[in-house]
């Protein structure tokens, strides 16, 4: 194809796609009003493909390891050709349980990890404080997965961002008003300060945005919701008060993740909640977060609680992305990653710019095309 292309959204998800573009010898111009909205801005960046696995998600699974398989390369790449570290630790997950339920959570993660042949060991209360000192001494048992991890996504963001414009991409900081249609193909862009761009494909990368995209055809209206996550970040200059690997844990049926950089800050996260387009942080989601992080390693109460954030997944009926050409010619989608965007970026970017260059792209992408979801439009 002739390359123009604009992409809507400059998360993760729509960064990592215009830099493959460019990289294919398309010419990419992303629009985004405010970058820090971008869900990858407020995540912790977990990359677990294991410890975030789900009985009834297989696809979701495969896609999710065969990102994972590409993240050091990816990240190799990205550093390489900005000069920027962006933090990635691939020295396994830990998920541990509180109480005697919370153990039997853990016992059905591991019978899937087994069903699904994904590495993971089952570990005793003492064996996860042998991992992780940190923890409390009421840990009663735990399941580690030695390859999962994590990256610090708002290094990744910028890494792309100059990874992009180093390419040649054009970022600029401008809401998108409606996509231009003509006949039934996409013509481009209009932006909130009324001028029309020109484009042969508009790719939407606005995550739990994408559906508010005025102009888009409610055949190609992708069934993406919001649901909101708080998170916090707290620092130390005590390295002693923080833990050497990320810990998910359940505590008393309650679900929380600790996730250490290896500057001074720890990542708590994350609520889930359906409450539309709120991004209000409160008492009640500090709360929970704080309760049940100090409850699994009462140490992090040392550390100073230095921001307070929410952010918003693109969610979508079967938690999976949706990937893929629209029925408008020139539209292409890729949004609704949910829990796995930062983790999604390689294969997701791949994808695109495999699609709009044709050329084949990964097969484990084929199971989240948008054809799957016809007929169910968010209202
Ligand atoms: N994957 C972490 C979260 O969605 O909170």
């Amino acid at each position: 194809m002739s390359g123009e292309v604009i992409i809507v959204g400059g998360g993760i998800i729509g960064l990592a796609s215009a830099w493959r573009c460019l990289q294919a010898g398309l010419t990419v111009t992303v629009f985004d009003p405010d970058p820090t909205r971008a869900a990858a801005f407020a995540a912790a960046g977990m990359l677990t493909p294991v410890t975030e696995a789900y009985w009834g998600e297989e696809d979701l699974i495969a896609v999710s390891t065969a990102s994972m398989r590409r993240y050091a390369g990816f990240v190799a790449e990205l550093e390489a050709v900005t000069g920027l570290d962006v933090d990635l630790r691939t020295s396994g997950v830990l998920v541990v349980a509180f109480d005697n339920d919370d153990l039997e959570v853990i016992e059905d993660l591991f019978r899937l990890h087994e069903s699904c042949g994904l590495p993971s060991r089952r570990l005793r209360g003492r064996e996860c404080r042998a991992v992780e000192p940190l923890l409390t001494p009421t840990t009663r048992g735990g399941v580690l997965a030695p390859d999962d991890g994590s990256v610090n996504p708002r290094r990744v963001l910028g890494a792309l961002s100059r990874a992009v414009e180093l390419s040649g991409g054009s970022l600029v900081c401008q809401q998108v008003r409606e996509l231009r249609i003509q006949g039934d193909r996409v013509e481009g862009v209009l932006t909130d300060d009324g001028v029309a761009h020109g484009a042969d494909v508009v790719v939407l990368t606005a995550g739990a945005w994408t559906p508010l995209v005025r102009g888009v055809p409610e055949a190609d209206r992708p069934p993406v919701r919001p649901v909101k996550g708080q998170i916090l970040r707290m620092t130390s200059r005590l390295h002693s008060h923080h833990p050497g690997i990320t810990v998910r844990g359940f505590v008393r049926g309650s679900h929380v993740y600790i996730v250490p950089r290896s500057d001074s800050e720890v990542v708590i996260g994350a609520t889930s909640e359906e409450r539309g387009f709120s991004r209000q942080v409160t008492g009640w989601g500090v709360n929970e977060l704080l309760r049940d992080a100090l409850t699994l390693i009462p140490g992090l109460g040392e550390s100073e609680l230095t921001e307070c954030r929410a952010g918003l997944r693109p969610g979508t009926p079967d938690n999976g992305p949706v990937v893929g050409w629209g029925r408008t010619e020139g539209l292409y989608l890729a949004t609704g990653h949910f829990r796995h965007g930062v983790l999604l970026a390689p294969i997701t970017a791949e994808a695109v710019a495999a699609d709009l260059a044709g050329r084949p792209a990964p097969a484990e992408i084929g199971a989240f095309r948008p054809g799957r979801f016809v007929g169910e439009f968010v209202p």
